[in-house]
């Protein structure tokens, strides 16, 4: 639990705002962020990167509400987006082209125009095909585009094998190899301007070794290319740092990171880019649900959410763990529960055998370290509504995202006008 989401006499809040009060005001299931702790995140990052030239662009696939975003952005943050989609709400959201890096493998066409046009900070290259289309797309536009290139360092890490991006056998990045070819590639264009080098090798990285070892070979390729006389003005050390799920759980703190990257940038006097997201909103927020049904089943009892997989896909993506407390003071000794959402799949499990005080129906609880991941993960499988998200800021509160309305849902869907005579 973090400082921000703590209880008043037994019962859960964030910052000055009971949860329970925002349960019976919007419903649920609703995701509930804390500003404090978005704000918080950002700066302990920041101060443990220390004096360098820096850009800390947050990840958007992590969490991508435009209120989310808008506060970062008043932090000074940039974005790192993958889509258009990203591109198109971290500029809604306020955040300045000149603050945002354009990562993926698989940007279209479209996608690059639309960076360029806005005048993105950077494009982060990852194949000679992109980096022929960045180049025709502008040409095309009378636009130059500012190019890095990602490496892949053959170095794996993450918490789980399906968010590891760094190996050889995945398809980020370009081998490091090859890099210098593609390089020259750039240079050669005279509508791309080559700035520099990126790399990210997986997310929730909780030992920082495999990082050094990933950033040690891109500086090191920094400084070849430096030799040959190619100038790299900038490092992109992407993001992939790990935070607590579990209580008493440890990872490499910020401040051991910020030595970290001090130590493998040595006097590399260049702008360095990080792209954190999980770190910044993890654990910035919660889900919070209702307790639809206790249920007793034959080896084991049952507790059913209004929330379901559709809403946090974390666990049944990669059995990743959420604790779960109940949001009112807990009445009773814990006894063991498998808590289960809605959705008619054997993998809608939230938490296998936990230890949580007697709860039944109208009870709510809240999911932690929700606010990566979360709700940008969220689809509408089982026709279920979008959960809402609400953003608490102090004892203020507002709704970031509404829940939809079912005709809302259905009015995407005009009938072919073969079943509509
Ligand atoms: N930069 C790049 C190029 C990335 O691919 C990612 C995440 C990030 C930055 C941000 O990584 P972070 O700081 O959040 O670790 N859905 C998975 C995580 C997928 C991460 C994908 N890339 C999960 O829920 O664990």
């Amino acid at each position: 639990m973090t400082h921000f989401f703590h209880r008043r006499q037994g019962e859960l809040w964030c910052e000055d705002v009971p949860l329970a009060a925002l349960a019976r005001a919007w419903g649920t299931p609703s995701y509930v962020y804390s500003d404090a702790t978005l704000r918080r995140h950002f700066h302990v990052l920041d101060e443990a990167i220390g004096p360098r030239p820096r850009l800390i662009a947050f990840s958007v696939k992590a969490n991508s509400n435009l209120s989310v975003l808008a506060t970062l952005a008043q932090c000074g943050a940039g974005a790192d987006v993958v889509s258009g989609g990203e591109l198109a709400r971290a500029l809604a959201a306020g955040i300045p082209a000149g603050r945002i890096v354009f990562s993926g493998v698989g940007k279209t066409r479209a996608e690059l125009v639309a960076g360029l046009v806005a005048g993105i900070f950077q494009f982060n290259v990852e194949s000679a095909p992109e980096l022929e289309a960045l180049a025709a797309c502008a040409a095309a536009t009378g636009l130059r585009a500012s190019v890095a290139i990602r490496v892949n360092p053959d170095i794996g890490a993450g918490g789980h094998a399906k968010i590891s991006t760094g190996g050889a056998e995945v398809k980020f990045g370009v081998p490091m190899a090859e890099a210098p070819a593609l390089v020259r590639r750039v240079i050669e264009h005279q509508s791309l301007d080559f700035q520099g080098l990126a790399v990210h090798i997986g997310s929730q990285i909780g030992d920082l070794a495999p990082m050094e070892r990933a950033f040690g070979k891109v500086f090191a390729l920094a400084r070849a290319l430096g030799a040959e006389g190619i100038g790299v003005p900038r490092i992109d050390l992407g993001g992939g740092l790990a935070i607590p799920y579990d209580e008493g759980e440890t990872h490499a703190q910020p401040a051991a990171y910020g030595t970290m990257v001090a130590r493998a940038a040595g006097d590399f006097p260049g702008l360095l880019i990080f792209e954190p997201g999980r770190l910044i909103a993890g654990n910035s927020g919660i889900l919070l649900s209702e307790v639809i049904y206790f249920k007793r089943g034959e080896s084991r009892n049952f507790l059913v959410l209004d929330a379901g997989m559709n809403d946090l896909m974390r666990p049944a993506l990669y059995d990743a763990f959420h604790a779960i407390e109940p949001v009112g003071r807990p009445r009773g000794e814990p006894v063991p529960v498998d808590v289960v959402g809605p959705i008619c799949e054997t993998s809608d499990l939230f938490g296998e055998n936990r230890l949580l005080p007697p709860l039944e129906a109208g009870d709510l609880v809240a999911l932690f370290s929700a606010g990566a991941y979360g709700a940008s993960m969220g689809s509408e499988y089982n026709s279920r509504p979008l959960a809402a998200e609400i953003l608490v800021r102090g004892a203020e509160h507002a709704v970031v995202r509404r829940r939809p309305v079912l005709d809302e849902m259905l009015a995407r869907e005009p009938l072919a006008q073969w079943l509509a005579r």
